[in-house]
């Protein structure tokens, strides 16, 4: 029984994880200790930084470039194509150590800086500065990156 597929021509790095059901395309690039979550669909010509974890359902088109320790939620959808369906692709950007929340929607072509946090649900239809928290429809500048981690850690220790 086929549990996942895993192109051939695609790299993997040390200690991969990928769990069931999902789909890795044609010369993506994976770093070590990703791990990606069941029914994520990771196509072609992808980018993905070690220590990466890509939740179950994520969509990563063609030309996806995904840095290290960043975190993508749960069926959240990158997108390649401004115009659908257009001759043109152009890929997302996410740099190191950014968050992005469950089902958050991200345009083509789109930066989403170093460290930043895209709340779940939200749809970036423009470059996100590094250490910022964006959220809503269209995605807006809430609070910074340092908030964010306060409030996480008082989370974690209530
Ligand atoms: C963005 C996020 C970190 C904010 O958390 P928070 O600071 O505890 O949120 P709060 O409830 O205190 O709300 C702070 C403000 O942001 C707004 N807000 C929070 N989450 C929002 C969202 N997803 N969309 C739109 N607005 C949101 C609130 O309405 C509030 O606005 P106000 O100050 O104008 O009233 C959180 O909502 C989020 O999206 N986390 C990601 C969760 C996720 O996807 N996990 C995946 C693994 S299961």
């Amino acid at each position: 029984m086929v549990t996942n597929f895993v192109s051939e021509k695609a790299k993997l790095g040390n200690n991969v994880k990928i769990w069931h059901f999902a789909y890795v395309g044609d010369n993506t690039e994976i770093g070590d200790n990703v791990k990606i979550g069941s029914l994520a669909h990771v196509d072609y010509n992808v980018k993905i930084g070690d220590n990466t974890m890509i939740e179950g359902m994520a969509y990563i088109p063609p030309l996806s470039k995904i840095g290290k320790n960043v975190f993508i939620g749960p069926a959240a959808a990158l997108t390649n194509d401004p115009y659908p369906a257009s001759k043109k692709m152009i890929g997302v950007t996410i740099e190191d150590g950014a968050v992005i929340g469950s089902r958050a929607v991200i345009k083509a072509g789109v930066t989403i800086g170093k460290n930043s946090v895209v709340a779940m649900g939200a749809v970036v239809i423009k470059d996100v500065p590094a250490n910022a928290v964006v959220v809503g429809v269209p995605a807006k500048i809430k609070y910074s990156r340092e908030e964010y981690d306060r409030k996480k850690k008082d989370w974690e220790d209530s």
